[in-house]
């Protein structure tokens, strides 16, 4: 190992001063949280240990497209809250969607999912996914046989998310993804609305499991984010194909979610009692035509929902109001206590139709095929004081 050499600062031109000063010392050192590492490459004075480190027989970073320190503490907690070997991030969770299944897929392959996942995903499917000559199969949510069946028929992956986006369909993954298992497929699932604290895909037999960042794991709604963890062949593949394609994770966005990181359990079991007494008050309004949230007695898969999310039923929930979207128009903007935005999963609660967030690019026709009513409002729960929220709605519905 060569010795380093120091520069000469105090004796430098002012231009040199300027680059050189205070840089060749750590300034981290006893720091108790994680420093934003806001470096594009990392520099070596030895050459053989650079080489050893980009040839990834030694540890540490060459170029922050390909690894960070800040961005690597971020993945390192949700692989650990996910149980998984390994993971990796992306600057959103598009591009985790995204990244997973163009590396994982190639054409003339076929996949099999289900018609309710999140409004970008779908159109993945419907759109990009059949230019390179990907057949998706897009099956009934609800129907736990057909999606049995098509995955039979043959398939390169199986693609999950649950509870769906808006309607908060669950889908049993264990079951589907035992039969995955059969046919040779990787099971993939989206678990942002659910979160580890409340569901744990892989200990049910999916492959990968893959979040929006941007949503409940940051919960601040302050930075863009995606991940996914699973086993290190998998998760090497993906990361190959984002390291070349370039849709790292920055810094600063890591260092955002993983300060929001520190109080996810706490949020989500906030979230998840004041979303189900919540629920249950709606449930019984006047003005409130039907509920949809996976913890209540009355949704369709209620026990596949107690059986697969032990932790509880997330903050999210949609509400169908009496009066079509008329209603919906003169509600939304009396509530005091929410942000009426194209979000969900923050400490704030959040409110909007699927007709100008999730499915603004559907036609209201196709939105009513799909089991959308316009009268239905999304509601991601917030840390507020529940007393409040109910009292908001309260006002707000009559
Ligand atoms: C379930 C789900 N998956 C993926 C995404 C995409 O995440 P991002 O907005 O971070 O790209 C979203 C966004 O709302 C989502 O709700």
């Amino acid at each position: 190992m060569t010795e380093e050499i120091k520069p000469d600062i105090a004796n430098a031109g002012a231009g040199t001063k300027a680059l050189w000063a205070g840089e060749e010392q750590s300034l981290l050192a006893g720091a108790t949280q994680v420093p934003i590492v806001q470096s594009v490459a990392f520099g070596y004075a030895d050459l053989d240990e650079w080489q050893a480190v980009a040839l990834g027989q030694k540890p540490g970073h060459i170029y922050s497209r390909n690894t960070n320190p800040t961005v690597a503490a971020l993945e390192e907690k949700v692989r650990s809250l996910e149980g998984s070997a390994a993971a990796t991030s992306f600057a959103s969770g598009m591009a985790a969607v995204s990244n997973t299944l163009y590396s994982l897929l190639a054409p003339g392959d076929r996949i099999v999912t289900v018609k309710d996942t999140y409004g970008g995903t779908n159109q993945l499917f419907r759109e990009f996914l059949p230019k390179i000559h990907i057949d998706v199969c897009l099956c009934d949510t609800a129907d736990g046989a057909q999606i049995e069946a098509e995955i039979r028929r043959g398939c390169r992956l199986l693609y999950l998310e649950t509870p769906t986006n808006p309607t908060l369909k669950v889908v049993d993954i264990a079951r589907l993804a035992s039969v995955a298992k059969s046919a040779g497929a990787i099971v993939v699932t989206d678990n942002t609305f659910a979160t580890p604290i409340n569901q744990r895909p892989l200990e049910l037999g999916s492959d990968l499991v893959l979040h929006s960042a941007s949503k409940f794991l940051g919960g601040h709604a302050d930075a863009l984010g995606g991940i996914v963890c699973g086993p290190k062949d998998l998760i090497h593949t993906i990361y190959h194909y984002r390291e070349i394609t370039g849709a790292a994770l920055d810094p600063f966005a890591a260092y955002l979610l993983i300060r929001g990181l520190k109080t996810l359990e706490i949020r989500i079991e906030r979230q998840n009692r004041s979303a189900l007494q919540i629920a249950g008050y709606l449930e019984k309004h006047k003005s409130v035509a039907q509920v949809y949230y996976p913890g209540l007695a009355s949704h369709p898969q209620h026990e596949i929902a107690k059986k697969q999310m032990p932790g509880g039923y997330g903050g999210v929930m949609s509400f169908a109001l009496r009066g079509g979207y008329d209603a919906v128009k003169s509600f939304l903007p009396r509530l005091r206590f929410a942000h009426r935005a194209a979000n969900l999963g923050s400490v704030e609660t959040i409110v909007g139709p699927p007709a100008t967030t999730s499915h603004v690019e559907v036609s209201a026709r196709d939105r009513a095929a799909m089991g959308i009513p316009e009268a239905l409002v999304r509601y991601s729960t917030g840390i507020e004081n529940v007393n409040d929220l109910i009292a908001d709605l309260e006002q707000a519905l009559n």
